[in-house]
Protein backbone atom coordinates (compact mmCIF):
# COMPACT_ATOMS: atom_id res chain seq x y z
CA UNK A 1 0.00 0.00 0.00
CA UNK A 2 1.63 3.52 -0.42
CA UNK A 3 0.96 6.51 1.64
CA UNK A 4 -1.78 7.53 -0.82
CA UNK A 5 -3.83 4.53 -0.40
CA UNK A 6 -3.01 4.37 2.91
CA UNK A 7 -6.04 5.57 5.66
CA UNK A 8 -4.47 5.77 9.40
CA UNK A 9 -7.48 4.74 11.89
CA UNK A 10 -6.66 7.25 14.99
CA UNK A 11 -9.28 5.73 17.83
CA UNK A 12 -9.96 8.20 20.44
CA UNK A 13 -12.65 5.71 22.62
CA UNK A 14 -10.04 5.71 25.45
CA UNK A 15 -10.06 10.19 25.91
CA UNK A 16 -12.83 11.93 23.53
CA UNK A 17 -15.23 8.59 23.78
CA UNK A 18 -14.86 8.71 27.74
CA UNK A 19 -15.33 12.11 28.11
CA UNK A 20 -19.02 10.78 27.09
CA UNK A 21 -21.48 11.09 30.03
CA UNK A 22 -21.56 7.74 31.78
CA UNK A 23 -18.31 6.53 29.97
CA UNK A 24 -16.15 6.44 32.28
CA UNK A 25 -13.68 3.61 32.78
CA UNK A 26 -11.57 2.13 35.31
CA UNK A 27 -7.84 1.34 34.74
CA UNK A 28 -8.10 -2.16 34.35
CA UNK A 29 -11.18 -1.52 32.31
CA UNK A 30 -9.19 1.22 29.79
CA UNK A 31 -6.29 -1.31 29.49
CA UNK A 32 -8.74 -3.66 28.43
CA UNK A 33 -10.34 -1.52 25.49
CA UNK A 34 -6.52 -1.07 24.42
CA UNK A 35 -5.68 -4.72 23.79
CA UNK A 36 -8.60 -5.07 22.05
CA UNK A 37 -8.18 -1.63 20.02
CA UNK A 38 -4.63 -3.17 19.10
CA UNK A 39 -6.17 -6.73 17.93
CA UNK A 40 -8.72 -4.71 15.99
CA UNK A 41 -5.41 -3.06 14.16
CA UNK A 42 -5.82 0.59 14.57
CA UNK A 43 -2.86 2.29 14.14
CA UNK A 44 -3.38 5.19 16.96
CA UNK A 45 -4.76 4.74 20.44
CA UNK A 46 -5.36 7.99 21.57
CA UNK A 47 -5.31 6.96 25.37
CA UNK A 48 -6.08 9.72 27.38
CA UNK A 49 -5.41 13.45 28.55
CA UNK A 50 -2.29 12.75 30.99
CA UNK A 51 -2.97 16.05 32.55
CA UNK A 52 -6.16 15.87 33.09
CA UNK A 53 -6.36 13.82 36.38
CA UNK A 54 -4.13 10.56 38.39
CA UNK A 55 -6.49 8.32 36.89
CA UNK A 56 -5.61 9.91 33.28
CA UNK A 57 -2.05 10.04 33.47
CA UNK A 58 -2.26 6.21 35.05
CA UNK A 59 -3.94 5.19 32.32
CA UNK A 60 -1.79 6.43 29.58
CA UNK A 61 1.05 5.29 31.29
CA UNK A 62 -0.27 1.61 31.71
CA UNK A 63 -1.00 1.27 28.02
CA UNK A 64 2.31 2.97 26.82
CA UNK A 65 4.08 0.28 29.01
CA UNK A 66 1.67 -2.67 27.94
CA UNK A 67 0.72 -2.17 24.58
CA UNK A 68 2.85 -2.79 21.76
CA UNK A 69 2.36 -2.18 18.26
CA UNK A 70 0.36 0.83 17.47
CA UNK A 71 1.09 4.49 17.96
CA UNK A 72 0.42 5.11 21.91
CA UNK A 73 -0.74 8.83 22.02
CA UNK A 74 -1.28 11.36 24.48
CA UNK A 75 -3.56 14.65 24.68
CA UNK A 76 -2.16 17.95 25.92
CA UNK A 77 -2.78 21.79 25.66
CA UNK A 78 -0.30 24.09 24.14
CA UNK A 79 1.33 24.94 27.46
CA UNK A 80 4.82 22.89 28.70
CA UNK A 81 3.29 21.63 32.05
CA UNK A 82 0.63 19.58 29.58
CA UNK A 83 3.36 19.01 27.79
CA UNK A 84 5.99 17.49 29.89
CA UNK A 85 3.33 15.48 31.79
CA UNK A 86 1.96 13.94 28.54
CA UNK A 87 5.26 12.97 27.75
CA UNK A 88 5.95 11.86 31.02
CA UNK A 89 3.10 9.38 30.80
CA UNK A 90 4.01 8.39 27.00
CA UNK A 91 8.13 8.00 27.67
CA UNK A 92 7.85 4.50 27.96
CA UNK A 93 6.02 3.37 24.49
CA UNK A 94 7.62 2.21 21.70
CA UNK A 95 6.04 4.81 19.83
CA UNK A 96 5.04 7.80 21.19
CA UNK A 97 2.92 10.40 19.77
CA UNK A 98 2.03 13.86 21.76
CA UNK A 99 -1.36 15.34 20.64
CA UNK A 100 -1.13 19.53 21.05
CA UNK A 101 -4.07 21.39 20.52
CA UNK A 102 -5.29 25.06 20.49
CA UNK A 103 -8.36 26.73 19.63
CA UNK A 104 -8.21 28.56 16.65
CA UNK A 105 -11.99 30.44 15.82
CA UNK A 106 -12.59 33.70 16.69
CA UNK A 107 -15.52 32.94 18.88
CA UNK A 108 -13.04 30.59 21.11
CA UNK A 109 -9.89 33.54 20.57
CA UNK A 110 -12.62 36.19 21.99
CA UNK A 111 -14.75 34.47 24.73
CA UNK A 112 -12.58 31.29 26.16
CA UNK A 113 -9.14 32.30 25.59
CA UNK A 114 -8.90 35.97 25.45
CA UNK A 115 -6.25 36.30 22.73
CA UNK A 116 -5.45 37.93 19.41
CA UNK A 117 -4.14 35.79 16.68
CA UNK A 118 -0.55 36.67 17.29
CA UNK A 119 -0.73 35.15 20.39
CA UNK A 120 -2.28 32.00 19.21
CA UNK A 121 0.27 31.45 16.42
CA UNK A 122 3.12 31.81 18.77
CA UNK A 123 1.50 29.60 21.06
CA UNK A 124 0.52 26.59 18.84
CA UNK A 125 4.69 26.95 17.29
CA UNK A 126 5.95 26.71 21.07
CA UNK A 127 3.38 23.91 22.19
CA UNK A 128 4.76 22.38 19.00
CA UNK A 129 8.42 23.18 19.05
CA UNK A 130 8.03 21.92 23.30
CA UNK A 131 6.34 18.72 22.36
CA UNK A 132 9.07 17.86 19.45
CA UNK A 133 11.67 18.35 22.15
CA UNK A 134 10.32 15.11 23.39
CA UNK A 135 9.36 13.18 20.63
CA UNK A 136 9.73 12.92 17.31
CA UNK A 137 5.50 12.24 15.91
CA UNK A 138 3.84 15.48 17.52
CA UNK A 139 0.07 15.91 16.26
CA UNK A 140 -1.32 19.71 16.44
CA UNK A 141 -4.98 20.23 16.53
CA UNK A 142 -6.14 23.91 16.00
CA UNK A 143 -9.81 23.14 17.82
CA UNK A 144 -12.63 24.62 16.47
CA UNK A 145 -10.90 24.27 12.82
CA UNK A 146 -14.14 24.53 10.70
CA UNK A 147 -15.44 27.79 12.41
CA UNK A 148 -11.92 29.38 11.87
CA UNK A 149 -11.76 31.88 8.89
CA UNK A 150 -9.87 30.35 6.55
CA UNK A 151 -6.61 32.65 5.67
CA UNK A 152 -6.27 32.05 9.56
CA UNK A 153 -6.83 28.49 9.47
CA UNK A 154 -3.86 28.08 6.60
CA UNK A 155 -1.62 30.16 8.45
CA UNK A 156 -1.90 28.49 11.65
CA UNK A 157 -1.56 25.11 10.03
CA UNK A 158 1.30 25.99 8.23
CA UNK A 159 3.17 27.59 11.63
CA UNK A 160 2.91 24.39 13.21
CA UNK A 161 4.34 22.13 10.39
CA UNK A 162 7.33 24.43 9.84
CA UNK A 163 7.71 23.94 14.22
CA UNK A 164 7.77 20.28 13.11
CA UNK A 165 4.18 18.82 13.34
CA UNK A 166 3.92 15.73 11.60
CA UNK A 167 0.32 15.25 11.49
CA UNK A 168 -1.86 18.12 11.74
CA UNK A 169 -5.73 17.70 12.31
CA UNK A 170 -8.94 19.90 11.56
CA UNK A 171 -11.12 19.35 14.04
CA UNK A 172 -15.42 20.09 13.50
CA UNK A 173 -15.17 20.36 17.56
CA UNK A 174 -18.74 21.17 17.76
CA UNK A 175 -20.37 19.37 14.68
CA UNK A 176 -20.92 22.09 12.65
CA UNK A 177 -19.31 21.45 9.09
CA UNK A 178 -21.62 20.23 6.41
CA UNK A 179 -19.93 17.23 3.67
CA UNK A 180 -19.03 19.91 0.80
CA UNK A 181 -18.32 22.67 3.31
CA UNK A 182 -15.76 20.61 5.38
CA UNK A 183 -14.03 19.23 1.98
CA UNK A 184 -13.39 22.62 0.66
CA UNK A 185 -11.97 23.21 4.07
CA UNK A 186 -9.50 20.24 3.36
CA UNK A 187 -9.30 22.13 -0.39
CA UNK A 188 -7.95 25.24 0.51
CA UNK A 189 -5.56 23.93 3.17
CA UNK A 190 -3.88 21.47 0.61
CA UNK A 191 -3.88 24.16 -2.06
CA UNK A 192 -2.56 27.20 0.13
CA UNK A 193 -0.36 25.82 2.99
CA UNK A 194 3.21 25.51 2.34
CA UNK A 195 4.76 22.08 3.34
CA UNK A 196 0.98 20.75 3.79
CA UNK A 197 2.54 17.46 2.02
CA UNK A 198 5.40 17.27 4.85
CA UNK A 199 2.55 16.20 7.22
CA UNK A 200 -0.60 13.77 7.30
CA UNK A 201 -4.15 15.79 7.29
CA UNK A 202 -6.00 14.40 9.88
CA UNK A 203 -9.97 14.96 10.20
CA UNK A 204 -12.22 14.57 13.70
CA UNK A 205 -15.60 15.11 13.17
CA UNK A 206 -18.01 15.51 15.64
CA UNK A 207 -21.62 14.08 15.01
CA UNK A 208 -24.28 16.98 16.74
CA UNK A 209 -25.75 17.20 13.39
CA UNK A 210 -25.51 13.22 13.01
CA UNK A 211 -22.80 14.28 9.90
CA UNK A 212 -19.44 13.17 11.70
CA UNK A 213 -19.28 10.33 9.16
CA UNK A 214 -20.35 11.85 6.25
CA UNK A 215 -17.80 14.81 6.48
CA UNK A 216 -15.00 12.65 7.61
CA UNK A 217 -15.64 10.78 4.52
CA UNK A 218 -15.48 13.97 1.90
CA UNK A 219 -12.42 15.21 3.58
CA UNK A 220 -10.67 12.08 2.42
CA UNK A 221 -11.85 12.43 -0.77
CA UNK A 222 -9.83 15.51 -0.49
CA UNK A 223 -6.50 13.69 0.26
CA UNK A 224 -7.04 13.56 4.24
CA UNK A 225 -5.42 10.73 5.42
CA UNK A 226 -5.60 10.48 8.56
CA UNK A 227 -9.66 9.60 10.13
CA UNK A 228 -9.89 9.91 14.35
CA UNK A 229 -12.85 7.74 15.48
CA UNK A 230 -13.99 5.68 18.30
CA UNK A 231 -15.56 2.31 18.46
CA UNK A 232 -19.52 2.98 18.72
CA UNK A 233 -19.26 6.16 18.28
CA UNK A 234 -19.18 7.51 21.56
CA UNK A 235 -17.40 10.72 22.51
CA UNK A 236 -18.54 14.38 23.90
CA UNK A 237 -22.43 15.05 23.07
CA UNK A 238 -23.37 13.47 20.32
CA UNK A 239 -20.46 11.89 19.91
CA UNK A 240 -17.69 11.39 17.36
CA UNK A 241 -17.51 9.31 13.52
CA UNK A 242 -18.01 5.69 15.04
CA UNK A 243 -15.07 3.43 13.62
CA UNK A 244 -17.09 0.59 12.65
CA UNK A 245 -18.52 3.19 9.89
CA UNK A 246 -15.97 5.40 8.43
CA UNK A 247 -13.98 1.25 8.22
CA UNK A 248 -17.17 -0.20 6.46
CA UNK A 249 -17.93 2.69 4.48
CA UNK A 250 -13.75 2.69 2.95
CA UNK A 251 -13.73 -1.01 2.96
CA UNK A 252 -16.78 -1.55 0.49
CA UNK A 253 -16.83 1.59 -1.38
CA UNK A 254 -13.37 0.79 -1.99
CA UNK A 255 -13.92 1.65 -5.84
CA UNK A 256 -14.55 4.97 -4.93
CA UNK A 257 -12.25 6.27 -1.97
CA UNK A 258 -9.83 4.10 -3.44
CA UNK A 259 -7.68 3.77 -0.07
CA UNK A 260 -7.38 0.79 2.98
CA UNK A 261 -6.67 0.50 6.59
CA UNK A 262 -5.23 -2.01 8.27
CA UNK A 263 -8.11 -3.35 10.23
CA UNK A 264 -9.25 -6.73 11.05
CA UNK A 265 -12.81 -5.64 9.94
CA UNK A 266 -13.65 -9.33 11.60
CA UNK A 267 -13.05 -7.84 14.71
CA UNK A 268 -15.15 -5.24 14.97
CA UNK A 269 -18.82 -6.62 16.42
CA UNK A 270 -16.48 -8.07 19.26
CA UNK A 271 -14.91 -4.82 20.01
CA UNK A 272 -18.15 -2.87 19.88
CA UNK A 273 -19.68 -5.22 22.59
CA UNK A 274 -16.90 -4.97 24.82
CA UNK A 275 -16.60 -1.22 24.39
CA UNK A 276 -20.33 -1.36 25.10
CA UNK A 277 -20.10 -3.77 28.24
CA UNK A 278 -16.95 -2.21 29.65
CA UNK A 279 -19.02 1.61 29.39
CA UNK A 280 -22.52 0.45 30.11
CA UNK A 281 -23.69 2.21 26.81
CA UNK A 282 -25.88 0.65 24.61
CA UNK A 283 -25.34 0.18 21.25
CA UNK A 284 -28.98 0.99 19.48
CA UNK A 285 -30.57 -1.72 17.78
CA UNK A 286 -30.56 -0.04 14.00
CA UNK A 287 -27.30 1.26 14.19
CA UNK A 288 -25.22 0.78 11.46
CA UNK A 289 -22.54 -2.10 10.78
CA UNK A 290 -22.42 -3.47 14.87
CA UNK A 291 -26.16 -2.78 15.57
CA UNK A 292 -28.74 -6.03 16.41
CA UNK A 293 -30.75 -5.59 13.41
CA UNK A 294 -27.89 -4.44 11.00
CA UNK A 295 -28.52 -7.71 8.78
CA UNK A 296 -31.84 -8.64 10.41
CA UNK A 297 -33.80 -8.55 6.75
CA UNK A 298 -37.63 -8.21 7.88
CA UNK A 299 -39.70 -7.51 4.48
CA UNK A 300 -40.80 -10.40 2.63
CA UNK A 301 -39.68 -9.05 -0.61
CA UNK A 302 -36.16 -8.08 0.75
CA UNK A 303 -35.88 -12.03 2.33
CA UNK A 304 -37.54 -13.31 -0.80
CA UNK A 305 -34.63 -11.37 -2.78
CA UNK A 306 -31.84 -12.49 -0.30
CA UNK A 307 -32.75 -16.14 -0.87
CA UNK A 308 -31.98 -16.27 -4.34
CA UNK A 309 -29.15 -13.57 -4.35
CA UNK A 310 -27.76 -12.46 -1.10
CA UNK A 311 -26.12 -9.45 -2.82
CA UNK A 312 -29.51 -8.02 -3.74
CA UNK A 313 -30.05 -6.57 -0.70
CA UNK A 314 -27.04 -7.35 1.26
CA UNK A 315 -23.73 -4.45 1.01
CA UNK A 316 -21.69 -6.01 3.18
CA UNK A 317 -21.27 -9.67 4.54
CA UNK A 318 -22.11 -10.21 8.12
CA UNK A 319 -19.29 -12.27 8.91
CA UNK A 320 -16.75 -9.91 7.12
CA UNK A 321 -17.70 -7.64 10.59
CA UNK A 322 -17.75 -10.12 13.18
CA UNK A 323 -21.10 -11.78 12.71
CA UNK A 324 -21.10 -15.33 12.34
CA UNK A 325 -23.63 -16.74 9.90
CA UNK A 326 -25.02 -19.45 11.51
CA UNK A 327 -28.24 -18.34 13.44
CA UNK A 328 -29.21 -21.27 15.27
CA UNK A 329 -26.30 -22.69 17.02
CA UNK A 330 -26.18 -25.20 19.57
CA UNK A 331 -28.42 -27.41 21.60
CA UNK A 332 -27.85 -29.53 24.88
CA UNK A 333 -26.46 -32.33 22.76
CA UNK A 334 -23.68 -29.97 21.76
CA UNK A 335 -20.31 -31.30 22.73
CA UNK A 336 -17.61 -29.02 24.21
CA UNK A 337 -15.63 -28.92 20.86
CA UNK A 338 -18.55 -27.82 19.74
CA UNK A 339 -19.24 -24.97 21.51
CA UNK A 340 -15.28 -24.04 21.94
CA UNK A 341 -15.23 -23.69 18.28
CA UNK A 342 -18.12 -21.56 18.19
CA UNK A 343 -17.13 -18.86 20.90
CA UNK A 344 -13.46 -18.99 18.99
CA UNK A 345 -15.63 -18.27 15.82
CA UNK A 346 -17.16 -15.63 18.09
CA UNK A 347 -14.28 -13.75 18.59
CA UNK A 348 -12.96 -14.46 22.05
CA UNK A 349 -10.18 -15.75 23.52
CA UNK A 350 -11.47 -17.88 26.81
CA UNK A 351 -9.02 -19.24 29.24
CA UNK A 352 -10.01 -23.24 29.65
CA UNK A 353 -11.45 -22.53 33.65
CA UNK A 354 -13.17 -19.35 31.67
CA UNK A 355 -14.19 -22.09 29.24
CA UNK A 356 -15.28 -24.92 31.95
CA UNK A 357 -17.34 -22.08 33.13
CA UNK A 358 -19.16 -21.17 29.34
CA UNK A 359 -19.59 -24.93 29.47
CA UNK A 360 -21.53 -25.45 32.18
CA UNK A 361 -23.92 -22.18 31.83
CA UNK A 362 -24.54 -23.26 28.60
CA UNK A 363 -25.41 -27.01 29.13
CA UNK A 364 -27.45 -25.29 32.14
CA UNK A 365 -29.04 -22.87 29.66
CA UNK A 366 -29.74 -25.98 26.69
CA UNK A 367 -32.09 -27.18 29.32
CA UNK A 368 -34.02 -24.38 30.03
CA UNK A 369 -34.12 -22.92 26.58
CA UNK A 370 -35.26 -25.01 23.07
CA UNK A 371 -33.16 -22.75 21.35
CA UNK A 372 -29.31 -21.52 22.08
CA UNK A 373 -28.57 -18.74 19.42
CA UNK A 374 -25.44 -17.20 18.94
CA UNK A 375 -26.27 -13.96 20.86
CA UNK A 376 -26.63 -16.18 23.85
CA UNK A 377 -23.12 -17.57 23.65
CA UNK A 378 -21.67 -14.04 23.28
CA UNK A 379 -23.55 -13.36 26.05
CA UNK A 380 -22.45 -15.93 28.29
CA UNK A 381 -19.21 -15.50 27.09
CA UNK A 382 -18.80 -11.79 28.22
CA UNK A 383 -20.21 -12.63 31.71
CA UNK A 384 -17.58 -15.00 32.16
CA UNK A 385 -14.85 -12.90 31.04
CA UNK A 386 -15.75 -9.67 33.27
CA UNK A 387 -16.63 -11.98 36.13
CA UNK A 388 -14.41 -10.91 38.68
CA UNK A 389 -13.64 -12.83 41.92
CA UNK A 390 -16.59 -12.50 44.04
CA UNK A 391 -17.16 -12.11 48.22
CA UNK A 392 -20.79 -13.13 47.90
CA UNK A 393 -22.77 -15.48 45.30
CA UNK A 394 -26.03 -16.01 44.88
CA UNK A 395 -27.52 -19.50 46.99
CA UNK A 396 -30.75 -19.12 46.42
CA UNK A 397 -33.66 -16.27 46.14
CA UNK A 398 -37.63 -16.21 45.98
CA UNK A 399 -39.68 -13.49 45.54
CA UNK A 400 -43.23 -12.83 45.51
CA UNK A 401 -45.08 -9.77 43.87
CA UNK A 402 -48.87 -8.79 42.65
CA UNK A 403 -51.15 -6.50 42.63
CA UNK A 404 -52.87 -6.72 45.74
CA UNK A 405 -49.96 -7.87 47.50
CA UNK A 406 -46.66 -6.02 49.24
CA UNK A 407 -43.43 -7.49 46.61
CA UNK A 408 -41.28 -9.24 48.94
CA UNK A 409 -37.63 -10.87 48.85
CA UNK A 410 -36.09 -13.93 50.53
CA UNK A 411 -31.98 -14.10 49.62
CA UNK A 412 -29.95 -16.27 50.92
CA UNK A 413 -25.68 -15.34 49.97
CA UNK A 414 -22.67 -17.59 50.55
CA UNK A 415 -19.65 -16.00 51.55
CA UNK A 416 -16.15 -16.90 50.46
CA UNK A 417 -15.24 -17.53 53.81
CA UNK A 418 -18.23 -20.36 54.11
CA UNK A 419 -20.99 -18.57 55.95
CA UNK A 420 -24.30 -18.43 54.53
CA UNK A 421 -26.38 -15.15 55.10
CA UNK A 422 -30.54 -15.05 54.44
CA UNK A 423 -32.32 -12.14 54.86
CA UNK A 424 -35.71 -10.39 53.66
CA UNK A 425 -36.99 -7.40 52.61
CA UNK A 426 -40.23 -5.49 50.72
CA UNK A 427 -39.47 -3.19 47.93
CA UNK A 428 -41.73 -1.14 45.16
CA UNK A 429 -41.01 -4.14 43.72
CA UNK A 430 -39.64 -7.77 43.16
CA UNK A 431 -36.44 -6.44 41.78
CA UNK A 432 -36.03 -3.47 44.53
CA UNK A 433 -37.00 -5.98 47.14
CA UNK A 434 -34.04 -8.47 46.00
CA UNK A 435 -31.56 -5.44 45.70
CA UNK A 436 -32.59 -4.18 49.21
CA UNK A 437 -32.16 -7.75 50.42
CA UNK A 438 -28.80 -7.97 48.80
CA UNK A 439 -28.01 -4.65 50.39
CA UNK A 440 -28.93 -5.97 53.75
CA UNK A 441 -26.94 -8.91 53.50
CA UNK A 442 -23.53 -7.59 52.74
CA UNK A 443 -23.85 -4.28 54.62
CA UNK A 444 -23.31 -2.32 51.53
CA UNK A 445 -26.10 0.41 50.74
CA UNK A 446 -25.73 2.09 47.70
CA UNK A 447 -27.61 4.60 45.19
CA UNK A 448 -29.19 2.71 41.93
CA UNK A 449 -27.84 5.19 38.98
CA UNK A 450 -28.76 3.19 36.01
CA UNK A 451 -30.97 -0.28 35.83
CA UNK A 452 -31.94 -1.66 32.26
CA UNK A 453 -33.02 -5.28 31.22
CA UNK A 454 -32.65 -5.99 27.53
CA UNK A 455 -33.55 -9.19 25.52
CA UNK A 456 -30.58 -10.81 24.07
CA UNK A 457 -32.33 -12.59 21.48
CA UNK A 458 -35.74 -13.65 20.32
CA UNK A 459 -38.94 -15.98 21.69
CA UNK A 460 -40.80 -16.52 24.74
CA UNK A 461 -37.74 -17.87 26.65
CA UNK A 462 -35.14 -15.28 25.62
CA UNK A 463 -32.57 -14.52 27.94
CA UNK A 464 -32.60 -11.32 29.48
CA UNK A 465 -29.59 -9.41 30.34
CA UNK A 466 -29.52 -7.07 33.10
CA UNK A 467 -27.16 -4.58 33.53
CA UNK A 468 -27.12 -2.01 36.52
CA UNK A 469 -24.87 0.63 37.78
CA UNK A 470 -24.33 1.36 41.53
CA UNK A 471 -22.77 4.27 43.33
CA UNK A 472 -21.25 3.92 46.73
CA UNK A 473 -18.90 6.53 48.68
CA UNK A 474 -18.56 8.75 45.16
CA UNK A 475 -17.19 5.21 43.46
CA UNK A 476 -19.71 3.50 40.51
CA UNK A 477 -19.22 -0.12 39.65
CA UNK A 478 -21.29 -1.61 36.83
CA UNK A 479 -22.30 -5.31 36.97
CA UNK A 480 -23.93 -7.21 34.24
CA UNK A 481 -25.58 -10.71 34.07
CA UNK A 482 -28.12 -12.91 31.93
CA UNK A 483 -30.41 -15.62 32.31
CA UNK A 484 -33.85 -16.45 31.29
CA UNK A 485 -35.14 -15.29 34.37
CA UNK A 486 -35.04 -11.60 34.83
CA UNK A 487 -35.10 -11.02 38.28
CA UNK A 488 -32.29 -13.58 38.89
CA UNK A 489 -30.32 -11.78 36.00
CA UNK A 490 -31.16 -8.17 37.64
CA UNK A 491 -30.18 -9.99 41.19
CA UNK A 492 -26.37 -11.40 39.49
CA UNK A 493 -25.95 -8.10 37.98
CA UNK A 494 -26.25 -6.19 41.32
CA UNK A 495 -24.45 -8.92 43.41
CA UNK A 496 -21.53 -8.34 40.59
CA UNK A 497 -21.45 -4.67 41.33
CA UNK A 498 -21.97 -5.17 44.59
CA UNK A 499 -18.68 -8.03 44.65
CA UNK A 500 -16.76 -5.11 42.82
CA UNK A 501 -17.17 -2.40 45.91
CA UNK A 502 -16.85 -4.96 48.39
CA UNK A 503 -13.27 -6.63 46.72
CA UNK A 504 -12.01 -2.91 46.59
CA UNK A 505 -13.23 -2.47 50.22
CA UNK A 506 -11.35 -5.30 51.22
CA UNK A 507 -8.19 -4.27 49.33
CA UNK A 508 -8.03 -1.00 50.71
CA UNK A 509 -8.26 -2.84 54.50
CA UNK A 510 -5.63 -4.88 53.42
CA UNK A 511 -3.77 -4.05 51.03
CA UNK A 512 -1.32 -7.39 49.49
CA UNK A 513 -4.56 -7.95 48.14
CA UNK A 514 -4.37 -4.54 45.71
CA UNK A 515 -4.36 -6.69 42.77
CA UNK A 516 -7.81 -8.52 43.02
CA UNK A 517 -9.43 -5.08 42.95
CA UNK A 518 -8.07 -4.05 39.69
CA UNK A 519 -10.35 -6.57 38.65
O1 LIG B 1 -13.14 18.00 19.28
C1 LIG B 1 -12.00 18.48 19.39
O2 LIG B 1 -11.68 19.57 18.91
C2 LIG B 1 -11.01 17.70 20.11
C3 LIG B 1 -9.60 18.15 20.01
C4 LIG B 1 -8.89 18.05 21.31
C5 LIG B 1 -8.90 17.41 18.93
O3 LIG B 1 -11.34 16.69 20.68
ZN1 LIG C 1 -13.31 15.96 19.94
Amino acid sequence: MSDQDRLIIFDTTLRDGEQSPGASMNLAEKLEVAHALKDLGVDVIEAGFPIASPGDFEAVQAIAQQVEGPIICGLARCNPEDIDRAWEALRAASRPRIHVFLATSAIHREFKLRMAKEEIIRRAIEGVERAKSHCEDVEFSPEDASRTELDFLAEVVERAIEAGATTVNIPDTVGYAVPFQYAAVIRHLKQTVRGIDKAVISVHCHNDLGLAVANSLAALKEGARQVECTINGLGERAGNCALEEIVMAVKTRADYFGVQTTISTRRLCPTSRLVSHVTGIQVQRNKAVVGQNAFAHEAGIHQDGMLKERTTYEIMRPEDVGLSKTELVLGKHSGRHALRERIAALGYHLDDVQFQQVFEAFKALADRKKTVYDADIEALAEVQIHEGPALWTLESFHTSAGTATLPMAAVCLAHVDGRKVQDAACGDGPVDAVFTTIERITGIKVELRDYQVRSVTVGEDAQGEARVEIEHNGRVQRGQAVSTDIIEASAQAFLQAINRLAMRRQARLNPQTETVSAV
